[in-house]
């Protein structure tokens, strides 16, 4: 028998492991390709990357690049480099990447230089905010791609306005809300999670998440955020798992003291079924993260987006997103409106269905083999 032709499938940061982990899984029971991993090795602390293959069910990958940290042009070129003598020892048919992270881009260019065509999984999510590495990401691979899954409508408007040949657009709906839906009747319950920090915080409790560099890489614009969520949790208390780069970034600014007299629990990086145990069960989230605003539309708990804009307009024209910004009377404002309103509900969007990866399984089928 001839071997399946194979798929290089890509991941490096943590976002990047809930959405591979259902293509990976479709594309193995798909008996038609076979879909060989390569972790770029951007994210490699325990909490921010093993403990998700192991929850997630995600394999070894076939290949660790081992990048680590570095400036955006760093890692970037070393995850360049060390891609391109894979491309050649595999010889995939095609690179298929996820999300919006410098491993994305970085792989994504790669390919197209080999001529290899490349499928974007999540195409089309726009901010309109160039600042934001993410951004330049999104537009860039969008650019490159031959195939390009979409998770929401308004992303194919984006996509034809900036050029993209409509037939290279499917609309499949949103793979991370298919591991979502996989994983929730395992999810860790919340009083679990917080007993192992020596927390009772009761019912009612906020979850906080932060990593943008917009909200942390600056003293006063982190200090001043911090100051507003240290106000919120006198009125409900927070659980705020903290991203390595935000700890950081607390320790270097001297603002370990502000959380301690606060009612936030701070944690390390949580797995992933602990995450979602904890969201599931909270009043509210407030956070700068992508994938929670999508996870919180599709559990319907209200989140309160710590940006100025989204690039995922759908959790909030459909889902139970809203945009507050970092200004702290908006953001007590809205919280206030939270509490005393049960917060906003919306509806899941269309085809968030857990049925993406299979869509996408069978596009890849029909187009290449
Ligand atoms: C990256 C993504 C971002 C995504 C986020 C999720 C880019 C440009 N950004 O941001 O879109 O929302 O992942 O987490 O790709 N660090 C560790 N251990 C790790 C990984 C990182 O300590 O396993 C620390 C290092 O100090 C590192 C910093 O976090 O310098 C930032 O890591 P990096 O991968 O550059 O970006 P993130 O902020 O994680």
């Amino acid at each position: 028998m001839n071997p399946l032709p194979k798929l290089v499938c890509v991941v490096g940061a943590r976002p990047n492991f809930m959405k591979i982990a259902p293509i990976y899984a479709a594309l193995k029971s798909s008996r038609t390709v076979d879909p060989f991993l390569v972790h770029t090795g951007q994210h490699y602390d325990e909490a921010m990357k093993d403990l998700f293959f192991r929850q997630l069910g995600i394999p070894e990958p076939d290949i660790d690049l081992g990048v680590g940290s570095g400036s955006h042009a760093f890692q970037t070129a070393q995850i360049m480099q060390r891609f391109e003598p894979i491309l050649d020892d595999v010889a995939p048919f095609a690179v298929l990447v996820v999300g919006d992270v410098n491993s994305t881009i970085a792989c994504g260019l790669v390919a197209v230089k080999k001529q290899l065509p490349l499928i974007h999984v999540e195409a089309g999510l726009r901010s309109f905010d160039r600042t934001m590495p993410e951004e330049i990401n999104r537009v860039l691979t969008d650019q490159i791609s031959e195939l390009l899954f979409t998770t929401e409508r308004s992303a194919k408007e984006n996509l034809l306005r900036e050029g993209i040949a409509e037939d290279k657009i499917h609309f499949v709906g949103n793979v991370m809300i298919d591991a979502l839906f996989t994983h929730l009747g395992r999810s860790v319950p919340a009083e679990e999670t917080l007993a192992r920090y020596g927390w009772n915080l009761g019912a009612q409790f906020g979850v906080l998440t932060l990593h943008r560099p917009s909200n942390v890489d600056d003293a006063r614009t982190l200090e001043r955020l911090l100051r507003t969520l240290v106000m919120v949790s006198r009125k409900l208390p927070l659980v705020f798992p903290c991203h390595p780069r935000t700890l950081k970034m607390i320790e270097r600014y001297g603002l370990k003291g502000l959380l301690a007299e606060a009612e936030i629990l701070v944690t390390p990086p949580l797995g992933y079924l602990e995450m979602l145990g904890l969201v599931r069960a909270s009043q509210l989230v407030l956070t700068d993260s992508g994938g929670l605003q999508e996870e919180t539309t599709a559990l319907g708990v209200p989140c309160l987006t710590l940006r100025e804009n989204t690039e995922r307009p759908v959790t909030v024209s459909e889902g139970t997103n809203t945009v507050v910004g970092t200004d702290p009377d908006r953001i007590w404002a809205a919280v206030e409106d939270t509490l005393m309103t049960g917060g906003k509900r919306g509806r899941i969007p269309p085809l968030w269905d857990g049925r993406a990866a299979e869509r996408i399984v069978r596009v890849v089928e029909e187009r290449f083999l």
